[in-house]
């Protein structure tokens, strides 16, 4: 393409927030190093919503259990060499109090498809909001509509699914047994039972291609989604992709970019996995439209065994240090840590 072409689209991306799939794909398999223009647009787009304020989120990783067999996924069932571990309820609670003496205004509780006991999760969910300020996310998977329903009147805030690949065949293929649909109508309830809903991606999963993207970014607007995450797709030795290229810097920069103008709206963290590919990879993806980093507070002695992929980031750093970094981070590109909880900017 060229640069009069690139430039228009990027123009009536910027300005209505609408593109084509054609016009989307195209962008998605341009090289980045002609989408200077791209990257410039979605930091502009991301000062005049968002300002210079980044939210943070605080995870702790609270169970490694996993029924489920997503073909990427080092937590899962089928990994027998990984040693699990749950968290007792009082020290998720204690992790979460920790979580916010040290600042944090979100907490996001995490963990793989676990059977966790959905009543224990709604008391944890009603302690963490008495005794804190802060707003809760849950990211556990699927579970059933009652347990979310239970979950949103114990006062979550905010619930984090991603749908990861939105081409249904190759969906089916990396998630044996679990179903494309259930998963859309899951981020649809949620969303009528009133929590923000995010979703997102993985970027550089095998066969897929920038159309599949395309039709990703176009399925996350119809969602009206209040987060859009996109972190690249690193293998795991012991799964099945484990042979398969990683994902890319430049592809998760353009969704990332595109991500801002076509939902202008939304939270976009700079994930950790972009961080684990690039040392650099979340201070690039924060000029790219990012205004979310979400630093792990979990304990010390669990992060090794929550490795969802190798090499992770911050799996020998505890959650002061995590804080510390992520502020230079942040400080380091003229930006500023948020002091408020980072509600939906949709509302
Ligand atoms: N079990 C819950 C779920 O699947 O939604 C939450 C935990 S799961 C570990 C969180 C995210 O990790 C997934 O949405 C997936 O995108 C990401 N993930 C898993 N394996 C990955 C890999 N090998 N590379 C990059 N991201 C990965
Ligand atoms: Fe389990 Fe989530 Fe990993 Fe899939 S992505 S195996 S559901 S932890
Ligand atoms: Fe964990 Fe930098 S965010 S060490």
């Amino acid at each position: 393409m060229n640069q009069f072409e690139i430039k228009r689209i990027i123009d009536q991306a910027y300005d209505k927030a609408q593109l084509n799939k054609e016009d989307i794909t195209a962008i998605l398999a341009e090289d980045l190093a002609n989408l200077d223009y791209l990257l410039q647009k979605a930091d502009e787009k991301r000062d005049e919503i968002c300002g210079d304020e980044v939210h943070l989120r605080a995870i702790i990783e609270f169970s490694s259990y996993c029924k489920q067999n997503c073909y990427y996924c080092g937590l899962r069932k089928d990994n027998q060499q990984l040693k699990r571990y749950q968290l007792k309820s009082k020290e998720i609670i204690e992790t979460a109090q920790m979580a916010s003496e040290l600042g944090y205004q979100t907490v996001v509780l995490q963990s793989g498809e676990d059977d966790y006991p959905a009543e224990e999760i709604a008391e944890i969910i009603k302690k963490i909001k008495k005794t804190t300020a802060m707003a809760v996310t849950l990211s556990l998977g699927e579970r059933d509509f009652e347990a979310y329903k239970l979950w949103r009147e114990a006062g979550a805030d905010r619930y984090l699914l991603k749908h990861e690949i939105a081409d249904k065949v190759l969906y089916q293929k990396y998630h044996p047994g679990m179903s494309f649909e259930n998963r859309i109508e899951s981020l649809k309830y949620l969303k009528v039972l009133g929590y923000q809903i995010g979703s997102g991606v993985i970027i550089g999963l095998p066969d897929q291609t920038p159309a599949i993207l395309a039709e990703d970014l176009l399925l996350c607007q119809d969602l009206e989604l209040d987060m859009i995450g996109s972190g690249p797709f690193i293998p795991h030795q012991q799964t099945p992709l484990r042979g398969s290229e990683k994902g890319t810097v430049e592809m998760t920069l353009k969704f990332t970019a595109l991500s801002r103008l076509l939902l202008p709206l939304a939270h976009i963290p700079a994930t950790t996995a972009l961080g684990t590919i690039d040392a650099e990879g979340r201070q690039k993806a924060l000029q790219a439209g990012a205004n979310v980093v979400m630093p792990n507070v979990t304990d010390g002695r669990y992060r090794e065994q929550y490795q969802i992929y190798p090499d992770k980031i911050c799996v020998n750093e505890e959650a002061g240090d995590c804080r510390q970094c992520i502020g230079g981070i942040i400080a380091s590109l003229g930006r500023y840590v948020s002091q408020n909880q980072g509600h939906s900017l949709r509302e």
